[in-house]
């Protein structure tokens, strides 16, 4: 069993640095698209046996220390009673803009609503048969309500905001129901076999510290406290939160990850021995030629500076124009000037 990641996020010794990357399956690999020209993006991830296959394409191909299951953070989200697909970005036909809206959302049940996120979790740990661990995910609450609120994706997402600011109470409800909604798909998740779990804020950087921490944070750490996990790691993405670290650190995960606007080493500074940190090559350096990507990657592993506690990443989802071939290569470099022992 390959340890390293799980590991890293407990904050032990490891051989090499882990490495994965999110969205590390997708359109960037001619194997996805193999998959995906024959049915669409929802077909495949309510397909357990192609969600499981194209989920093991990066680990097949790329040898990265982990596997992220196949699906969105939009997933449950049509099971709460909302008009879901996918342009490639989400587009939801009835929005929540009333508090009758919250009122007519349900909270499903994963096992009845959602068996084809369990099923595939299932086929995964038997097909993965330890090679490397298998990380579950879902939407923080405010990332998954800028969706459901705007209706679609947005630069700025002005119609939560304009909500959190002159409806608070409308505001308090949703976000109360999509944290309950979110504690019990990922315990679902947990109980089906994932082994660490990533909570993506993609948007909780929109806000200012004030009202991250008034109106955002209080979720987050309800929904971190309301996984029932022993010591499966917990790890929490807040993308554009460099300037409140601390404030992303107290919602009480594992593993903090960075994106590329913050600097590795002063994060780690200032987060102290107790919390990893994931992260953080701009994903556009992928494109760049081979030994720009070498000189990033070694960049990133001298702020790290040997400290326990460091999974490699990048700072946001891959790209699809990234050549495969460039995304294996700065898989190599990671374990190769990370290593004690030859990769
Ligand atoms: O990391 C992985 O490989 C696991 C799969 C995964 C997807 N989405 C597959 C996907 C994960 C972890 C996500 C998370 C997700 N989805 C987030 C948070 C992370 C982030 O990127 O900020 C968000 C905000 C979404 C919502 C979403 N889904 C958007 C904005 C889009 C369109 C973007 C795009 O790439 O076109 C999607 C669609 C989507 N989710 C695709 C994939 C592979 C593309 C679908 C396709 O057409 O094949």
């Amino acid at each position: 069993m390959n340890m390293r990641f799980l590991n890293a996020c407990r904050g032990r010794q490891v051989d090499c640095t882990p490495v994965w990357l999110m969205r590390q399956a997708g359109r960037y690999l001619p194997e996805y698209m193999a998959v995906r020209s024959r049915c669409s993006f929802m077909e495949l991830f309510k397909t357990p046996e192609l969600a499981a296959k194209v989920t093991l394409q990066p680990v097949d191909i790329l040898g990265v220390d982990a596997a992220i299951l196949f699906s969105d953070i939009l997933t449950p989200v049509e099971k709460m009673g909302l008009e879901l697909d996918f342009v490639p970005g989400p587009v939801i036909a009835n929005p929540v803009r009333s508090q009758a809206d919250v009122e007519r959302l349900r909270i499903p049940d994963p096992e009845q609503d959602l068996p084809y996120v369990l099923e595939s979790i299932k086929i995964l740990r038997r097909e993965l048969d330890g090679r490397v661990p298998l990380i579950g995910f879902g939407g923080a609450p405010f990332t998954l309500a800028c969706y459901m609120v705007e209706g679609k994706g947005a630069k700025d997402f002005l119609q939560i905001r304009r909500m959190m600011y002159t409806a608070p109470e409308v505001y308090a409800s949703l976000m109360e129901k999509v944290t309950r909604m979110g504690i019990a798909y990922l315990n679902a998740q947990i109980g089906a076999g994932v082994q660490a779990v990533q909570i993506f804020d993609t948007w909780g950087g929109i806000l200012s510290p004030h009202d991250y921490q008034r109106y955002v944070l209080p979720y987050s750490r309800m929904m971190i406290d309301g996984l029932e996990r022993d010591d499966l790691p917990v790890i929490h993405f807040v993308k554009g939160a460099s300037g409140m670290l601390d404030l992303v650190a107290s919602a009480g995960a594992d593993v903090v990850g960075l994106d590329w606007h913050t600097s590795l080493g002063r994060a780690r500074d200032q987060l102290g021995r107790h919390i990893a940190v994931q992260g953080n090559l701009d994903p556009a350096v992928l494109h760049a030629p081979l030994p720009v990507i070498e000189a990033q990657v070694r960049r990133i592993l001298d702020e790290n500076g040997g400290r326990p506690g460091h999974i490699f990443n990048l700072g946001h989802g891959i790209t699809p124009e990234v050549p495969p071939e460039h995304a294996r290569f700065m898989v190599e470099c990671v374990h190769r000037l990370s290593g004690t022992a030859p990769v």
